[in-house]
């Protein structure tokens, strides 16, 4: 049954700040209707930061960056879970969650980090630098995950190579990530070339002239950025960070080095922060779509899979970061 006019008002409230009135009507027959399908199927939608206002703030049950996404799907309840992100997200859902069945509306939503590098690259490496662990950003495949002895995300780099009492590690495939955090420890990163194409847009310049525009603007930066950018801004850390950053210094004006939605999202909730907008979008966080999800919902698809062979050995590794 279709949800009342009045709740979907109630969630236009939430977002007229960042979606015109114009564009509501294409949205919300959309939201009534996903509202519903995930009653019947007993349903949750969990949905990155980087996913558009009307995903994230009106169907969503579960928000956050890579890590609290991870964390948070550990105790869903429901049968059945929606990733409103990126395919290793789903996968990363699916590892914790074995026994639910996890849906990506669009199995093309992939990402330029975890195309990057295989789990025959990794192995390739292991004998390189015998001996050293391999530390893998979530953002992989399983089957590279499975390689690995620990998973890191953004929000916990420097705590989970810190974590392995060791001087040297592998950290795998970011590079500017690798190279950000080696910057905050003694122990000695060996780094892949990787990178994600939507932070490795971003120059020390971009942000010189920004602070000309606008004098006194705060600079927040990802840590998928170039260490020069971050080396420029005033803070760095993950999706969550810089959003915690913002609810907690209220910046009279701000601007985030990262994917566009980012700051459409943290706008709903700062009212009072003006937000400077020069972002890249990603190209596959933006596959996701209300329409796609309602399909999701409405005919149980994109199922994800992973071996179980892959999925034992990539599981280990993610629990062992979530154990730190
Ligand atoms: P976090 O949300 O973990 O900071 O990751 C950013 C990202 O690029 C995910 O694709
Ligand atoms: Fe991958 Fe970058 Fe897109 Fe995140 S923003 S999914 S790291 S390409």
């Amino acid at each position: 049954m279709p949800v009342s006019i009045s709740t979907t008002a109630s969630l236009y409230d939430r977002v007229r700040r960042v979606i015109p009135p114009i564009e509501w009507p294409a949205f919300s027959d959309d939201i009534d209707a996903i509202l519903a399908l995930k009653r019947e199927r007993n349903a949750v939608i969990l949905a990155h930061n980087y996913q558009t206002p009307e995903i994230f703030h009106c169907v969503a049950d579960i928000v956050g960056d890579s890590l609290a996404l991870a964390r948070k799907a550990m105790s869903v309840e429901a049968d059945v879970i929606v990733l409103a992100g990126v395919h290793f997200m789903a996968e990363t859902a699916k590892l914790l969650n074995p026994g639910k069945t996890v849906l990506i509306p669009d199995l093309g939503a992939g990402c330029s980090l975890a195309d990057s590098i295989t789990a025959s690259d990794v192995r390739l490496m292991r004998q390189r630098y015998p001996g050293v662990p391999v530390v893998t950003y979530v953002n992989t495949s399983a089957a590279v995950k499975a390689e690995s002895d620990i998973c890191c995300t953004s929000g916990n780099a420097l705590a989970v190579v810190e974590s392995l009492g060791t001087p040297r590690v592998i950290m795998l495939p970011d590079e500017y990530l690798a190279r950000n955090i080696a910057a905050q420890t003694k122990i000695e990163i060996i780094a892949w070339k990787g990178h994600c194409e939507v932070h490795e847009r971003f120059t020390p310049a971009d942000i010189r002239e920004l602070r000309e525009a606008h004098p006194g603007v705060t600079v927040l930066a990802h840590p998928e950025c170039p260490p020069e950018v971050v080396a420029e801004a005033d803070f760095a850390g993950s999706t969550a960070a810089m959003s915690d950053y913002v609810g907690r210094h209220k910046p009279a004006r701000v601007v985030l080095m990262t994917e566009c939605s980012m700051s459409d999202n943290v706008a709903v909730e700062h009212p009072e922060v003006d937000f400077v907008r020069p972002c890249n979008l990603c190209p596959h966080m933006k596959r996701i779509t209300l329409p796609n999800i309602r399909a999701a919902l409405e005919e149980g698809r994109h199922v994800v899979t992973i071996d179980p062979d892959v999925a034992d050995r990539a599981r280990r590794a993610v629990e062992r970061m979530l154990a730190v």
